[in-house]
């Protein structure tokens, strides 16, 4: 089975960006401990970070994987092309927020992704993904990929 990781634009600040909201971590340490986890459990984990809409749109075009876990960063906000794009391809995702976009400016608590995905996390840092990837392998487990 295989899952593609989407990061949205300045996730790959992570580290030195706003560490109040998004933590210490940086997108290579998360990335790479994610495959860890990922090989782990028998799956393949492709990543993207891209901070242009079309490259995020076309690695989802492009992808043959059974899954998708996604930050769309900013985009969540604005995007109703991302969020085509993976309603496009009709590959299930698993939304990711690092911080509690609900505690934050109004404008975070409207995402143009959640009324679709099949699940949301936010608020638990970089353990988020891999809550995501845990619920993400076990439903793969479920349908037999
Ligand atoms: C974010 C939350 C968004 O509101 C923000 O624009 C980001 C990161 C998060 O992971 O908490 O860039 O998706």
């Amino acid at each position: 089975a295989k899952i593609l990781l989407v990061n949205g634009p300045n996730l790959n600040l992570l580290g030195r960006r706003e560490p109040g909201h998004y933590g210490h971590d940086t997108l290579d340490k998360i990335v790479q401990d994610l495959t860890q986890s990922a090989a782990q459990a028998n799956v393949q984990l492709e990543h993207i970070q891209s901070n242009a809409e079309h490259l995020l749109i076309e690695a989802i075009h492009n992808t043959d994987a059974d899954m998708i876990i996604i930050n769309p960063a900013a985009f969540t906000h604005t995007s109703v092309a991302l969020r085509d794009a993976i309603l496009g391809v009709a590959i299930p995702f698993i939304e990711v927020h690092l911080s509690n976009v609900h505690s934050r400016e109004p404008f975070r608590h409207h995402s143009y992704f959640s009324d679709k995905a099949i699940g949301v996390i936010c608020g638990l840092g970089a353990q988020g993904y891999q809550f995501a990837l845990q619920a993400a392998v076990a439903r793969l487990r479920t349908s037999d990929k």
